[in-house]
């Protein structure tokens, strides 16, 4: 797998691949290998992970065979603040790699999940490392998680519902050595741009994001509450406006979000 997704990239590629038959999570081992000194660009791509993680401490289904499930290890050099908007750049990135590789683009149920046909496609989940003193990112694990080629049956029961791949979606098969090699290129692109393209990174993924302009509940941890999505703001954070015409700054790590009438 690994020969037949280098295959499909520049022969000259900086970043190093690495793949993996099963690891409990690809996240957990970039941050281990990151710890230990692993370059910026390092790709972890593994074909089943016992342990698989999602945002909010819950889990990502993945099933061997069938998904891509990819961390990749970024040094960028600036602050944590600087990089507030990271996962929607890597949202932006993901859908792109999709398009390119499948002929749809998906949409974002902000912040980080891509959906298609109304269903969860595939997640993202960032996780920084800070030098506390300077602020300084001493480096960066993305996960990306992408439903290829499951049935819904593949689906655990509890999220059967709500979960698609991007073979259902589409109607056709998409090697996934393909996608990998798009979610590769993707991130590199997006690497480039991060910092000194943030606007313009900001007003693609507000395009994309199918939660602008829609009545969502707020799932806190005391409150629910309504309110209608009305803007994203440049650090990606959420602007809800309630009934009684307040509006709230919802930061990623505090809340998820539902639409009124289902998941998305
Ligand atoms: C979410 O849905 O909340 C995010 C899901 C992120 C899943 C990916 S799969 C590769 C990487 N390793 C993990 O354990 N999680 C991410």
């Amino acid at each position: 797998m690994k020969e037949q997704i280098l295959s499909l990239l520049p022969a000259d590629l900086s970043w190093q691949v690495h793949w993996f038959d099963t690891v409990d999570s690809t996240n957990n081992l970039a941050k281990q290998m990151a710890q230990q000194g692993a370059p910026h660009g390092t790709v972890l791509i593994a074909d089943r992970q016992t342990n698989g993680r999602g945002r909010m401490g819950r889990s990502f289904s993945s099933l061997g065979g069938k998904g891509i499930y990819l961390s990749v290890i970024l040094r960028p050099q600036c602050t944590a603040q600087e990089l507030m908007h990271l996962t929607c750049a890597v949202a932006e990135a993901m859908c792109s790699a999709v398009e390119n590789a499948a002929g749809i683009r998906p949409g974002i149920k902000w912040i980080n999940d891509l959906i298609a046909g109304g269903k969860k496609l595939g997640g993202i989940l960032t996780e920084l490392s800070v030098d506390p003193e300077s602020g300084l990112v001493n480096h960066a694990v993305i996960g990306i998680g992408i439903n290829c080629s499951h049935t819904q049956e593949d689906f655990p029961c509890e999220i059967r519902d709500i979960a698609i791949s991007l073979d259902t979606a589409t109607g056709k098969q998409t090697p996934r050595e393909r996608l990998a090699a798009e979610m590769i290129l993707s991130l590199q692109k997006m690497d480039l741009q991060l910092l000194s393209h943030r606007d313009a990174i900001m007003a693609a993924y507000r395009k994309d994001c199918i939660t602008m302009g829609r009545e969502v509940t707020l799932l806190g941890m005391e409150e629910q509450r309504i309110g209608t999505a009305i803007d994203i703001d440049r650090d990606g954070a959420l602007l809800v406006r309630f009934s009684d015409g307040t509006v709230k700054t919802v930061c990623s790590g505090e809340v998820s979000v539902r639409g009124l009438l289902g998941y998305v």
